[in-house]
């Protein structure tokens, strides 16, 4: 099966340029302009951009968490994913305490296998006795380059510094990457019980219990345990000025320090949490929302790349069923919101269209860094000879408003409810395969394929 995209303007992190591009057998195999050839299929894509698929490096499909499991599986959220451009996802899979690392990812290749577009995983380790840490090295082989580690969620997920220092140190003899969930995570367990004890229960106490000094000095702490290893880390989801700040510091001493953002740090705020009738709950996530000044720096801290990728932490949970868990106390409610649909969205409009960022930033951040970074690239991340064909369709003009009654994410809500909109993916390609035409779901659960990564492998940019 062959097929042509014509005349669409290409956008990868570095060019913008008019030409063909011919898919065979999965891949990119001619680009030029105005390619005589015959092909099975032709997409005329003249007025449009053509992106290389977006790639998500963290998302939580079916995951259990807070006495509940996430809303979306592996088939509805890749699914979502594709009508919002992202043609690739990397989740977690999760080690639970006392269990092997090797028997978590076994269920979670399990849970994998409805995804319509390519996943690969991470893995969060929880518990890392010396008998198992010669079991990360399994996973590199196994092609799961990364290991998520929590600062915060004590009890639950956290693990101590000298874990976090051992993992790191192994990370930097077997090549893998350390992403950090940075909060100090027994600081913030203090003010949660004190507040709890004094009557504060309501949504926006998840927000005042974790201060952003909690998150600069965790982060400030993991670049520091990362220094004592000589190992890179990658900071997930930051939210804040103060974190923002200890990245750049560490970059500036040329340390190997990486770290992204979601959009709800970049677009909402704090006073979302204090919405009535309990509809704070739905922006309740970690770390939490921050004050509206915040998101100005982080915007700036793309442009400086200080942040290097935008990814979701889709994690999403009904309002009506799960979020109601926490009605009593929002220490109760499930920490996770909804976004995998809607990233490119977003940073186009709120980035590229507002003159926040370019076209090539904006391809940089969503598809080509997090490739790079995540030990994909160049089969995946940009359009080039060889590459998969994950390709984007992207139509500048098209206007929608944000709903969830109209997105294809498993929940009942969406944290960015009534926004504007101009520019959407119009057709999008998984491995060639045109999964969504013109809003038409033509994808099928289980063609979807694990996403054997390479290892980071040191210092990157
Ligand atoms: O609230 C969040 N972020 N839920 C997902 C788990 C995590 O910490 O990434
Ligand atoms: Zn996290
Ligand atoms: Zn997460």
């Amino acid at each position: 099966m062959s097929t042509l995209i014509q005349n669409g303007r290409i956008i990868t992190a570095e060019q913008d340029y008019t030409a063909d591009v011919l898919i065979e057998n999965e891949k990119i195999t001619a680009i030029g302009a105005a390619l005589s050839v015959k092909a099975d299929k032709v997409i005329d894509a003249k007025g449009k951009y053509v992106i290389p698929g977006g790639i998500d490096v963290h998302t939580h499909m079916d995951m259990p968490f807070g006495g509940t499991t996430s809303s979306d599986d592996f088939e509805t959220g890749t699914r979502a994913a594709a009508f919002g451009g992202t043609t690739s996802l990397i989740d977690f899979a999760i080690q639970t305490k006392g269990q092997k690392i090797r028997e978590a990812l076994d269920i979670w290749w399990k849970k994998g296998e409805k995804a319509t577009v390519d996943y690969g995983l991470h893995m969060i380790v929880t518990d890392l006795p010396e008998a198992h840490i010669e079991d990360m090295n399994e996973m590199v082989r196994e092609g799961l380059t990364s290991f998520k580690l929590f600062m915060a969620y004590p009890g639950v997920l956290m693990v101590d510094d000298a874990t976090i220092y051992r993992a790191m140190k192994k990370t930097a003899e077997n090549g893998a990457l350390v992403c950090m969930h940075a909060e100090n995570g027994g600081v913030i367990d203090l003010f949660v019980q004190k507040a709890i004890a004094e009557g504060k229960t309501a949504p926006i106490y998840h927000a005042l219990t974790r201060p952003t000094t909690a998150e600069g000095e965790a982060v400030n702490r993991a670049i520091a345990l990362a220094q004592m290893a000589g190992a890179p880390v990658y900071i997930v989801h930051l939210s804040s000025a103060d974190a923002l700040e200890k990245v750049a510091e560490a970059r500036d001493r040329g340390l190997p320090v990486f770290a992204e953002t979601c959009p709800q740090y970049l677009l909402l705020s704090i006073e979302d949490l204090d919405r009535p009738n309990f509809e704070g709950a739905k922006y309740v996530f970690t770390p939490p929302l921050r004050e509206k000044w915040h998101q100005d720096e982080l915007w700036k801290g793309i442009r400086k790349n200080t942040l290097q990728v935008v990814s979701t932490d889709h994690c999403p949970f009904c309002f009506k069923e799960q979020k109601e868990l926490g009605r009593e106390s929002f220490a109760k409610i499930p920490n996770g919101g909804p976004g995998v649909e809607n990233r490119l969205q977003l940073l186009f409009h709120h980035g590229v269209n507002q003159k926040r960022i370019s076209l090539n930033r904006w391809v940089e951040i969503t598809s080509t860094t997090p490739a790079k970074m995540f030990g994909m690239y160049p089969r995946k991340g940009t359009i080039a000879l060889g590459s998969d064909a994950d390709i984007v369709i992207w139509n500048p003009n098209t206007e929608h408003t944000i709903s969830a009654s109209t997105h294809h994410m498993r929940v009942d809500y969406s944290m960015f409810e009534g926004f504007k909109i101009k520019g959407n993916a119009e057709t999008v390609l998984s491995r060639g395969e045109v999964v969504v035409d013109n809003g038409k779901w033509n994808g099928k659960a289980g063609r979807g394929k694990f996403i054997k990564r390479d290892a980071f492998g040191g210092a990157w940019k």
